[in-house]
């Protein structure tokens, strides 16, 4: 990486090849299980949060001495700071096949770029945005709070076809924006998005991709006007996101968040913002998310595409095609003929979502998540429940039961995910879909809908009296 501690002059060698998969900061960390013994911890839930990669650790502990303000100080750490700042900018332009008619605003995250972006378009309840059901929350909500928003449905399987995205788009009055995912969080469905934003700008109408799930899986399509996504799905867990787009969609109006760093004049009853990115930046800049995310996009860079894809492919076939082998267990989603990422998500036939997931994790030590995944109306779909059982979980929801509430569970690779590793989920979750009882009794506390194993070294989950802390809010 660019590295602040180092002479800009010199020539960095490149960083050492790597093979897959990859030993993340806390890999095979052993954990206490209900029968009293350890193992070694299986996260299998990328797709939410990845571990560390070890050049992200060493990075930042490499620049944690230089540590000072960004675009703040004269002092040779203050300057070092800006200079590793700025050098993680470049790299995630890079990163994302950007050149210099864009920006790249650094941000916490996905959500909170997409947010950014809704501001910034300046959008009415008049204005029309296009997107689709298979959305996550941060690419909906931004949009139907800012402005009328034109779903397009999905197929049963899941998948949104390109007719329908065209018959939105031409749709009157015509739309300001399509915001559409890179690929699907719950079934790791890849929408041709190449194909969709050619569609859409035959009709002047300008694109935002969320990449949160595809930046860490697959090279970032350099079509779409607007790209966000986040280091901490990418081996870079320091809390930093970015949104890239072009400079001029930021030059004018009032930013996002207005405070110090992001103008050049202030008097009380005048401000001169900044030019972007740092208009677009008020407040301190998180440069050590910024120094993480840069050795994450280097990392993922030396190791190359070719690799990453298809290990990729390998364990997804293998994790989707394992899933859906397993007696009374129901893959939700494409069928396996459609490539997807290493995402499957399933419902066990008469088993709660919730206890699988905490069998999962009591007994065999592999974290999944399970629930909704942030994507409500996707996964009711999904699941094809009708307007009547929505209802009626809706009004237990209100009433704050949620021990009923619909959802499933997944498991989801990266690129520390080994063969081994699918198959030691695939054998646990066959034992528990075959009926295998739980050597321990199990409580559901309805607040939250999750299940704990009663007794036993297992830790309690500490879940606040209102519920808050459980594992699955949507
Ligand atoms: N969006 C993340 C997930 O799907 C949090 O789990």
């Amino acid at each position: 990486m660019d590295s602040a501690t180092t002479d800009s002059t010199k020539p960095e060698p490149p960083p050492a090849t790597r093979t897959l998969p990859v030993a993340l900061v806390g890999a095979e960390l052993p954990v206490p299980c209900v029968d009293g013994t350890d193992r070694p911890y299986l996260s299998l839930d990328a797709a939410a949060s990845t571990g560390a990669l070890p050049e992200v650790a060493a990075a930042v502990d490499e620049f944690l001495p230089w540590y000072s303000s960004v675009h703040r100080g004269a002092g040779q750490k203050s300057q070092r700071s800006t200079t590793a700042f700025e050098a993680a900018r470049q790299a995630l332009l890079r990163f994302a096949g950007r050149g210099d008619d864009d920006v790249a605003i650094i941000c916490r995250n996905t959500t909170e770029a997409i947010n950014h972006l809704a501001y910034r378009l300046r959008l009415g309840p008049d204005d029309v945005v296009v997107t689709t059901v298979v959305e996550h929350h941060a690419n909906l909500l931004p949009w139907s709070r800012a402005a009328t928003c034109r779903y397009v449905e999905c197929q049963p399987d899941g998948t949104v076809t390109v007719a329908a995205v065209v018959e939105a788009l031409e749709q009157s009055p015509a739309p300001r924006l399509l915001a559409l995912t890179g690929a699907s969080n719950i079934t790791g469905w890849q929408p041709p998005v190449d194909e969709l934003v050619e569609e859409a700008h035959r009709r002047g109408v300008p694109v935002v991709l969320d990449a949160a799930q595809l930046a860490p899986h697959r090279p970032l399509p350099a079509s779409p006007d607007f790209v966000a996504f986040s280091g901490h799905k990418m081996y870079a867990p320091f809390g930093t996101g970015v949104l890239i787009g072009p400079r001029t969609a930021f030059t004018d109006g009032d930013p996002f968040l207005a405070g110090g760093g992001a103008v050049d004049l202030v008097d009380l009853d005048e401000v001169i913002w900044s030019q972007p990115p740092e208009r677009e930046e008020a407040g301190s800049p998180n440069v050590i998310g910024a120094v993480a995310l840069h050795a994450a996009v280097d990392t993922l860079g030396a190791i190359g595409w070719p690799a990453l894809v298809a290990h990729d492919e390998e364990i997804a076939l293998r994790l989707r095609s394992g899933v859906a082998a397993i007696p009374g267990v129901r893959l939700l989603g494409p069928s396996l003929d459609t490539p997807t990422l290493p995402v499957a998500t399933f419902v066990v036939e008469g088993v709660p979502h919730a206890l699988v997931a905490a069998r999962l994790a009591a007994e065999h030590a592999i974290g999944v998540r399970h629930g909704c995944f942030c994507a409500h109306p996707y996964l009711i779909r999904l699941l094809g429940l009708d307007g009547t059982a929505v209802s009626r979980f809706r009004e237990q929801v209100r009433r704050g039961d949620r021990s009923a509430i619909p959802g499933a569970v997944r498991a989801s690779a990266g690129i520390d995910t080994s063969a081994a590793d699918v198959d030691r989920f695939l054998t646990a979750l066959a034992g528990l879909a075959g009926g295998e009882p739980p050597p321990v009794p199990y409580r559901q506390d309805a607040r939250t809908g999750d299940h704990y194993p009663i007794g036993g070294p297992y830790p309690d989950v500490l879940v606040s009296a209102d519920g808050h802390g459980g594992c699955s809010p949507g």
